[in-house]
């Protein structure tokens, strides 16, 4: 009962991203909230694990849990948990990394494979900068003891900004290189959430620039086919990867990911917010697996790329 299932455009449904909440202990001046409203009525436990025996049942393999910080929920590790009793292939977590000296042990024993952690700088007055607190020493300890724990990849999520950050990225390479981090370099998006114009003229930094020399200093390059066509570049022992939505027509053509809202919401696309559907009311009033499994299908029909290109 595990087939794939295919969008309107062939796309297959291979991973489902659940932000679990939308509250956070920090406020990056970029932050697109993963394209979330606000709410204050999480889903539970409970609730996040029916949710993912009917995606199992559709042939996802992939589960990444987001926020918000999904670490500030008190039940994290039992959402781990029970996501590892279903036997996905990969589960991750997408955190700013303050509260995971705290918890990486925790999360690696109940079944949690990688994380990627929000780290876009190694200069405190730059963190604070960008985050709006001091906590950069934290976020730095819970990385190293993501690693420790046994969790692989880290990886290591840096928005490069102009004039904030972009002058780091060798150092924080460097940084990655030696102590067994993945880096992925990522261009600034346009957010519903923060998406006046002057913060994206300010601040956008053409990351492209920095591919070419990558193109040329590294040994090999590999294409994530199936995560959105992404380029990973494989400099002396280390790797860097690339995450470029904009203007490369692949990346939508390549996403296989479906999302879930704190609320209980399906949503299609990380960049809209007008083609939502509601599976948790009628998961709360009874509803079968069969008609819930049927509304998932509906959420994945009202899939459609968001970057296209418009020559074509
Ligand atoms: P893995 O490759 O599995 O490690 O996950 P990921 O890199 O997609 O997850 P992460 O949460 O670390 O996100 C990294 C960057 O990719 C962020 O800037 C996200 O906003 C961006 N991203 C993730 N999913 C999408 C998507 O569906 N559409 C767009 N445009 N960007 C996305
Ligand atoms: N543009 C690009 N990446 C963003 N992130 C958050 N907001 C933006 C944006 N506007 C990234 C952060 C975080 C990941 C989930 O999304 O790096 O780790």
């Amino acid at each position: 009962l595990s087939k794939k299932v295919e969008d309107r455009y062939n796309r297959p449904i291979i991973s489902l991203r659940l932000s679990i909440t939308n509250r956070c202990n920090i406020n990056c001046l970029y932050c697109h909230h993963d394209g979330m409203m606000p709410s204050n009525n999480e889903m539970t436990s409970d609730e996040i694990f029916q949710i993912l025996k009917i995606a199992k049942t559709l042939g996802v393999e992939k589960i990444r849990f987001s926020g918000g910080e999904p670490l500030i929920r008190k039940d994290i590790v039992e959402i781990i948990e029970k996501t590892a009793s279903l036997n996905f292939k990969d589960i991750s977590i997408t955190t700013n990394g303050i509260l995971l000296a705290k918890y990486a042990e925790d999360l690696f024993n109940a079944g949690l494979t990688r994380v990627n952690v929000s780290f876009d700088t190694l200069d405190s007055e730059t963190y604070k900068k960008i985050t709006t607190k001091n906590y950069l020493k934290e976020a730095k300890k819970g990385v190293l003891k993501a690693v420790e724990v046994g969790l692989n990849p880290v990886k290591l999520n840096m928005v490069v900004m102009k004039n904030i950050n972009d002058n780091e990225v060798m150092e924080m390479f460097e940084f990655a290189k030696d102590n067994g981090l993945v880096l992925q370099l990522i261009e600034l998006m346009k957010s519903e959430n923060c998406d006046d114009n002057a913060f994206s003229e300010e601040y956008h930094f053409d990351v492209s620039l920095i591919e070419k020399k990558l193109a040329k200093l590294a040994k090999k390059v590999r294409t994530r086919k199936f995560m959105q066509d992404r380029k990973k570049y494989f400099i002396d022992d280390g790797e860097i990867e690339v995450v470029r939505p904009m203007d490369n027509t692949k990346f939508c053509e390549n996403c296989t990911r479906l999302r879930i809202t704190p609320e209980g919401k399906i949503k299609p696309c990380l960049l809209r917010n007008d083609n939502l559907i509601d599976i948790i009311t009628p998961l709360r009033e009874g509803a079968s697996e069969d008609s819930l499994r049927k509304i998932f299908l509906e959420g994945i029909s009202n899939r459609e790329p968001y970057y296209i290109n418009d020559n074509e």
